[in-house]
């Protein structure tokens, strides 16, 4: 009979708000997958896309239905669904994971206009980064693997601070003001997506010092969901027991506050999941290998993978603390996840073949 190959695109869906670290989880990821992405040459400067050899990653922000003249007429944010083009978000990713390439529009952050569309081919890995990639049941569904990026709002509130007040002059107050003003949006249509994701990182303010509002210190958490095939949720020294570990002392270099990992079995909405934590954060990078070490059902391919990622990208926001720890080994699960999809998927397609 006739073999339809179905597309082999694996798609990955990542939420965050946004100034809440995608592009530098991406940047993360794609290393992982092994090549930097770039914006398409020759095409539109103003394009959001990121293109490797194996990686096409596209912004959400894309399906704008509203551009920003649009939306202050019609008096909704970006986070609203209503200022979102949800028809043709589900059929454009449906289309290349079978194989087919889109025309797709693009919103131009610079002037808040909707560009003419680019056209994007389908890739080995697809990654859907925005507001919104778990909110309609349709596109949800295609994910092969969903993450959702959890800053709390102290630590967003410190983020936004260094980067729209050192490096684009906004006051305390208006950076403030733009917070509270996304505050009911993100509450009603973001937040609650991360009951749908695979792994959430979590990025709360540290425990190790007493009152800390600085934002500096973070303890952040990698919540994995059970059950779901391909993924094989990391753990520390015994899978399914609950551990509580200081690395400090001879082998790891840990000044104030110092750092603490926890590993344990947890319910998030309802749901089984293991959770991975860290606080604090570390000295000397290379002493990462000590941590690694411990750490089991990890994906790498040799020994010290995740160290090396690390201080590859040690320039990086988060790669003295569990957020970069975290993303890197997020990254190699999805390699992890697309190598045994593709090897399943062909060995159906042998068996097909055979019959
Ligand atoms: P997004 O793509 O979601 O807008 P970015 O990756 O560009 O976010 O990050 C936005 C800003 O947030 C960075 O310039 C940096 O100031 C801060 N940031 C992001 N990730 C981290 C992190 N892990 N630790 C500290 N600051 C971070
Ligand atoms: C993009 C971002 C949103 C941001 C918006 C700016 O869509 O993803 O997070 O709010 O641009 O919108 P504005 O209406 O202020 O131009």
């Amino acid at each position: 009979g006739e073999i339809r190959c179905a597309g082999d695109t694996i798609v990955i869906g990542l939420a965050a708000d946004s100034g809440c670290g995608k592009s530098t989880f991406m940047r993360r990821l794609t290393s992982v997958f092994g090549g930097a992405a770039e914006p398409p040459k020759g095409g539109n400067p103003d394009s959001n896309t990121l293109i490797s050899d194996t990686t096409t990653v596209i912004c959400l922000d894309d399906y704008h239905s509203l551009d920003r003249t649009g939306r202050k007429v019609e008096g909704v944010t970006a986070l609203d669904p209503r200022a979102n083009n949800f028809d043709l978000m589900y059929e454009q990713v449906k289309a290349l994971k079978d194989g087919i390439a889109v025309d797709k529009p693009i919103y131009n952050h610079v002037s808040g206009l909707l560009d003419p569309p680019e056209l994007i081919k389908p890739p080995k890995i697809l990654v859907i980064e925005g507001l919104h990639p778990m909110y309609d049941e349709r596109v949800r569904d295609l994910l092969d693997f969903s993450i959702y990026l959890d800053i709390s709002n102290d630590v967003k509130f410190a983020w936004k601070i260094q980067r729209d007040m050192a490096e684009r002059g906004h006051s305390l107050e208006s950076i403030k003001a733009s917070i509270e003003a996304r505050k009911p949006d993100f509450d009603a249509y973001i937040d609650p997506q991360k009951q749908y994701a695979d792994a959430v990182i979590e990025v709360l303010p540290t425990q190790l010092i007493p009152d800390d509002n600085e934002g500096k210190v973070l303890r952040v958490k990698l919540i994995m969901k059970e059950g779901v095939k391909y993924f094989n949720p990391v753990y520390l020294f015994d899978e399914g027991s609950t551990i509580s570990w200081i690395p400090c002392g001879r082998k790891l270099t840990c000044s104030f506050p110092g750092i603490k990992f926890s590993y344990g079995p947890d319910t998030y909405y309802g749901q089984e999941v293991s959770v991975l934590e860290m606080d604090g954060q570390f000295d000397k990078l290379d002493e990462l290998i000590y941590v690694e070490s411990h750490l089991s059902n990890i994906s790498t391919k040799f020994y010290g993978e995740i160290t090396q990622q690390m201080l590859k990208h040690a320039d990086f926001p988060g790669s003295n603390n569990g957020t970069g720890l975290f993303q890197t080994i997020v990254g190699l699960k999805i390699r992890d996840l697309f190598e045994q999809i593709t090897a399943s998927k062909a060995s159906a397609t042998l068996e097909a073949t055979k019959a």
